[in-house]
């Protein structure tokens, strides 16, 4: 692996997310290594965001955050916003869902861009600027030159969220966060990200979790994954061994769901149903959607076991 030895660990236990007496992330756990990525999948409002945002000490009021983060051996949970702003963009950085978030309304794209370079890395301002340009080519924006020099407002929404993407990229972070961060663009610029992130990744032995609702994207870029259903994770293996041997009823339904490589089309969803109501769940949280459930299934919630070696799953059948 060629990774730069401060790259950091990133190590997640016990973390839950709680709006007054909703847990929307509960007790979830994983570790990414230096040089890894982590594939973060499960449906709409499973919890994934709110995961992500935990990481940068971003969860929105009243959100409370409680557990452990810890960042190269460093506990982020409980340390002051000080110390939370001075850490994001240097040392995690995230792409976020939505891009006005992350970006500065009222300052040029290619100044914001390059400002993170100048604060971070010690660049001088012109260096800064040119390679800002750079970057706005390398994530696909055409005439870099003169985009640099838009204010955010005067870009599309998907000119936007790549000019994200390279603010994010561009203080080399030891940690990147990225929330479905290729969902609105097309496949060919897609693909190019895609292979930015393992350039640098490559180059600086960036850690990364890549969260989306889609596997097949995410399975372009993991070395492992986490899937999540109704704010826990019900399944955590390497990649590829998820995919040959997917083991919670959940998981299979998902790759079940996937295009058929053999006939190029996608198959019909076979998971039916919604992610239930947090407020009043006993027993596993699939239970009313799963195909194999039995009665016992609801009197008591399976907690996430060793199946395998490196293979752990929350469901009483295996
Ligand atoms: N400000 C808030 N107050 C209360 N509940 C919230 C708030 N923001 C989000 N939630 C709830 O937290 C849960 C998890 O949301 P989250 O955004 O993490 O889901 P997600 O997995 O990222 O979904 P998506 O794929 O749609 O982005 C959802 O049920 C959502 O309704
Ligand atoms: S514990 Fe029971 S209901 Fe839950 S996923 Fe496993 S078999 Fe299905
Ligand atoms: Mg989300």
């Amino acid at each position: 692996m060629a990774g730069r030895v401060s790259a950091p660990s990133l190590e997640v236990s016990d973390l839950v997310v709680r709006f007054g007496q909703r847990a929307v992330v509960d007790r979830v756990a994983y570790r990414i290594e230096p040089g890894r990525t982590l594939g973060v999948v499960g449906e709409s409002g499973c919890g994934k965001s709110m995961t992500a945002l935990s990481l940068l000490g971003l969860v929105p009021a009243p959100g409370e955050v409680a557990g452990s983060i810890r960042l190269g051996g460093e506990e982020l949970i409980g340390q002051s916003r000080a110390a939370w702003r001075g850490m994001r963009g240097r040392r995690v950085a995230m792409i976020f869902q939505e891009p006005m978030t992350a970006l500065n309304p009222v300052m040029r794209v290619g100044t914001q861009i390059a400002e993170i370079m100048v604060l971070h890395k010690g660049a001088s301002w012109e260096a800064a600027e040119a390679e800002a340009v750079r970057l706005l080519e390398a994530v696909g924006i055409a005439s870099p030159r003169d985009r640099a020099r838009n204010y955010p407002h005067q870009m599309s929404g998907g000119m936007r969220q790549r000019a994200m993407i390279a603010m994010a990229l561009a203080g080399e972070p030891g940690l990147l966060v990225a929330d479905e961060p290729t969902t609105a663009l097309d496949v060919t610029i897609q693909a190019q990200i895609l292979d930015l992130m393992r350039e640098l990744q490559a180059r600086t032995g960036m850690a990364i979790q890549f969260i989306s609702h889609n596997l097949a994207v995410v399975s372009e870029l993991a070395h492992d994954i986490v899937v999540m259903y109704a704010g826990r994770v019900v399944e955590r293996a390497p990649a590829a061994t998820l995919f040959a041997h997917p083991r919670h009823p959940y998981t299979q339904g998902l790759i079940a769901t996937l295009p058929d490589p053999e006939r190029r089309v996608a198959r019909l969803p076979v998971i039916r149903g919604g992610v239930p109501n947090l407020d009043h769940v006993t027993g596993c949280r699939f239970a009313d959607r799963c195909p194999i459930a039995e009665p016992s299934c609801r009197s008591a919630e399976p907690e996430l076991h060793v199946a395998a070696e490196g293979h752990d799953v929350a469901c009483f059948k295996s």
